[in-house]
């Protein structure tokens, strides 16, 4: 007996190939890599909440669901805002192209109205009201669009290249900064964040989040302390292992 895992039903997105990034700058290279690899750990806390959102019913884990739900939601919230906000305008500006960045903002639109339709719902929600047939009905709604969005803007980012490399590096470090000044509570952000990161994803090549070794152990000793129950529903460890999802239906 076995579990589905967090790989599934929304498909992970692979990282640019060294046939894709033949030619290309170590910068470019580096900032499709690492935006794709950030998408993946919102595809992963997605498929967790697909997986395991049926079989949470009773009311102390249907709480514990419902938060580990909003985080995610967050997570995706707070990575797009700070592409509109700063990323994309900053793309726009150093390559003299106003509009270069436009299909992705119209994919975020696409998608937008089924994640406040979930994000409504969610918000609300109580042991009493949940209902984990309506969750996935919701998810079903925007997954697709959001996942085909994920994958598409890394292909615009390798397209990039030709404005040169050296001055996107600076522009990806600013937006990173964003990101983290962004997070108003880091008891959520930060469990929901690293227990979706997969260390071993192809093959373990990549250094992926890269931040200081301490971080897992300040997240699971300290961070992920006060909301303890809401990351059993995680699909990896503190340390990036992946790990079976416990509220997964049991598969032959
Ligand atoms: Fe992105
Ligand atoms: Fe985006």
């Amino acid at each position: 007996m076995t579990k589905l895992w967090a790989d599934q039903p929304f498909k992970l997105i692979p990282t640019p190939t060294t046939t894709a990034t033949e030619g290309l700058s170590k910068e470019v290279t580096e900032v499709a890599t690492e935006m794709c690899l950030a998408h993946n750990v919102m595809v992963r806390n997605l498929n967790a909440i697909h997986l395991q959102c049926e079989q949470v019913t009773k009311p102390e884990d249907v709480i514990d669901f419902i938060l580990f739900c909003q985080t995610s939601l967050e997570e995706i919230h707070t990575h797009h805002a700070a592409e509109e906000e700063l990323f994309f305008p900053q793309v726009a500006e150093y390559t003299g192209e106003k509009n270069i960045m436009e299909v992705n903002i119209t994919q975020h639109h696409a998608f937008e109205k089924g994640l406040k339709e979930f994000e409504e719902y969610i918000y609300k929600a109580t042991p009493k009201t949940y209902d984990g047939k309506e969750v996935k009905k919701m998810l079903d709604r925007f997954g697709e669009i959001l996942v085909v969005h994920l994958s598409d803007e890394i292909q615009t980012l390798l397209a990039l290249d030709k404005y040169g490399g050296e001055k996107l590096g600076p522009i990806w470090a600013q937006f990173n900064k964003k990101i983290l000044a962004q997070i108003k509570d880091m008891h959520r952000v930060l469990p929901c964040a690293l227990g979706a990161v997969d260390k071993t994803f192809e093959g373990g090549k990549h250094n992926f989040p890269p931040f200081p070794w301490f971080l897992p152990y300040l997240a699971k000793y300290y961070y992920a302390k006060k909301h303890k129950g809401s990351w059993r529903f995680s699909p990896c460890t503190m340390f990036g292992i992946p790990r079976p999802l416990e509220f997964a239906k049991d598969v032959e």
